[in-house]
């Protein structure tokens, strides 16, 4: 793997040189760099140097300015404002780096591995057996893979775990259920779809209930039920097997839809953890971390009360001896650090449990399962609102489905993309596929692109538009690319170093050498929506550029090769940065 020093490093390398050759105590210090609309670059960190060695900011930084080595990468620099440098960047320095970024066999664009690689769990994608997907999940699922993407690029060994709802006092319920009307899962045909499995567990389930709720005696069958799955009775397992298999084959067709892989011995529920639960409550017991309140085994924390005053505490065991929520994601922190030896574990979890999780997190602490070298982080993400802006449902009130919802999705793109088809030449069956693509990237793109803690509106209008931070406007521009090449004929990319640069190819060529840093920022604080922002900006840059800058029709022959080469970093840069989101970029659109 061929990885590339970026121009920032390069620059701050040369300014802290000059800064030590300038005053040897302030070997070490940061130059603190930063992008600049006056100048490619600025460095602010004089000022708190001088203001150290009582120094004159303005003349410490002429000094400075005289040790800086310019030519190779550094075209000038200049003194600015009370001590402030203004760099800028030698055209050659900017093609040159581009030129190694586009050598880079592996495909990563020069992309290092990030300093301290280790171990991250992502528990993601989590919906729950025998019960409708919603939007929430949704999130939870695209969120999660591009956080996977992106730590796994970053050379991190992430373990994907989808903590599904599988275990608890409904399943009694069902089981008994089903036990009395065995034919109820029966299938006719030998491939069942996923809106099948879905409808078929939908009315069980309403029958269960219905029965549940008018037959004492089924109600103490299903009571007992329960127990007998807690405690591993093969005939009530088998049947709750099947419930299992019956939603995974719901859950696979969302996601497979979705356009997004998740592998079957990923999936690690909350009956994964059963065997533990005995053992996590003992531990906690005997450790005095938590203790037995009105027969329950109960966490207390100073600063969670309710609002009449009370403590209100982690409840690791009900006092019917039942274990709930809270005992499996205590059992799966001692799986996750002690089996899996993970460094760091992120919950993609609804905001909405901030509080169980911190509650969870702290406990573990206690009980000396997360160490200061572990972290655990909870990625909370914010509701999904319609559009007039309360939590997203049908017009009848009921929660949507995302069958439905994401068939929608294509069904506009495909419009979309219909459109304009016969102007690129697509074939039907490239439109479909086309359709396909951009419609769930649509749909992602909306979720990645904001801050995942904030709520978001679900208005499939905007996200299939044309203009504006979609992934359309995103692949579009790919897409653009792509068919400049194709037109291209004999010409080919080539960088030519010796030329000047445009001011739109410069400010072009520095925030594609940004891709590194903000790949690597974003893998550190599992916030994606900046990923997608850099990407639209990279897009916004290349619209600057067409409208400066033409590229077939370029002044020679050298400055045709040379743009058709900054196009084409662009596109892989697009394509690269787009499937870490988990989007395509189809090549005609
Ligand atoms: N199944 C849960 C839900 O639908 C999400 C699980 C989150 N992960 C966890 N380790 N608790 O809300």
């Amino acid at each position: 793997m061929a990885s590339v020093t970026s121009l920032s490093d390069s620059v701050q390398q040369h300014l802290a040189s000059a800064l030590t050759a300038t005053l040897p105590e302030a070997a070490g210090s940061d130059p603190l760099l930063r992008r600049s609309d006056r100048a490619d670059f600025q460095a602010n960190g004089i000022l708190a140097l001088a203001k150290k060695a009582k120094a004159n900011p303005r003349e410490l930084a002429d000094q400075v300015v005289s040790q800086v080595a310019t030519g190779d990468v550094i075209a000038d620099v200049e003194v600015s404002g009370p001590g402030f440098l203004n760099i800028t960047i030698a055209d050659r320095a900017i093609t040159e780096n581009l030129a190694a970024r586009y050598a880079d066999e592996s495909g990563r664009l020069g992309v290092p591995h990030a300093e301290h690689a280790g171990t991250t769990v992502v528990d993601y994608a989590q919906p729950n057996v025998a019960k409708e997907m919603h939007v929430g999940h949704l999130r939870s699922a695209v969120i999660g893979d591009a956080v996977v993407q992106i730590l796994e690029f970053t050379g991190e060994q992430v373990v994907r775990r989808h903590h599904i709802g599988d275990w608890g006092t409904q399943f009694g319920m069902l089981i008994q259920y089903l036990d009395e009307h065995p034919h109820e899962l029966d299938h006719k045909a030998a491939r069942v779809t996923g809106e099948e499995a879905m409808s078929n567990l939908d009315r069980l389930y309403k029958a269960a209930r219905k029965l549940f709720d008018s037959d004492e005696e089924f109600k103490t069958r299903a009571r007992r039920r329960v127990v007998d799955l807690q405690a591993g009775e093969p005939k009530t397992l088998a049947t709750w097997q099947k419930f299992v298999d019956e939603s995974k084959i719901y859950f696979f067709s969302v996601f497979e839809k979705l356009d997004m892989e998740v592998r079957d011995p990923d999936i690690v529920g909350e009956s994964g953890y059963n065997d533990m639960l005995a053992e996590t409550c003992r531990l906690l017991e005997e450790s005095g971390v938590a203790v037995r309140s009105e027969g329950a085994l109960c966490v207390f924390f100073e600063d969670v009360k309710g609002p009449d005053g009370k403590p209100v505490p982690l409840i690791v065991q009900k006092s019917d001896g039942g274990y709930g929520y809270a005992a499996t994601d205590l059992s799966a922190i001692r799986d996750r650090v002690f089996n899996l030896k993970a460094n760091s574990i992120v919950y993609v979890v609804d905001a909405r449990q901030s509080l169980h999780f911190k509650m969870v997190f702290e406990t573990a602490r206690r009980a000396g399962w997360l160490g200061d070298d572990v972290k655990a982080f909870q990625l909370a993400f914010g509701t999904v609102l319609g559009k007039d802006g309360k939590p997203f449902k049908t017009r009848e009130g009921e929660t949507v489905k995302l069958e439905d919802l994401l068939d929608e999705a294509v069904e506009r793109a495909t419009a979309v993309v219909r459109e304009k088809a016969g102007k690129v030449g697509l074939t039907e069956q490239e439109i479909v596929e086309n359709g396909r693509y951009v419609g769930v990237g649509a749909v992602k793109y909306a979720d990645l692109s904001t801050s995942a803690v904030r709520d978001y509106k679900f208005d499939l209008d905007q996200m299939v538009s044309l203009n504006g931070d979609t992934s359309v406007y995103l692949q579009y521009a790919y897409a653009r690319i792509q068919s400049i090449l194709r037109k291209a004929g004999e010409a080919r990319p080539a960088a030519h170093p010796e030329l000047a640069l445009a001011p739109a190819e410069r400010a072009l060529g520095l925030h594609l050498d940004r891709f590194a840093e903000t790949v690597l920022e974003v893998a550190e604080s599992y916030e994606p929506h900046k990923l997608a922002a850099y990407l639209y900006q990279l897009a916004t840059l290349l619209t600057s550029f067409y409208d400066q800058c033409p590229v077939l029709k370029a002044e020679s022959p050298e400055q045709v090769e040379n743009r058709l080469f900054l196009v084409d970093v662009t596109a892989r840069t697009l394509h690269r940065g787009m499937a870490l989101l988990g989007i395509r970029t189809p090549e005609k659109l």
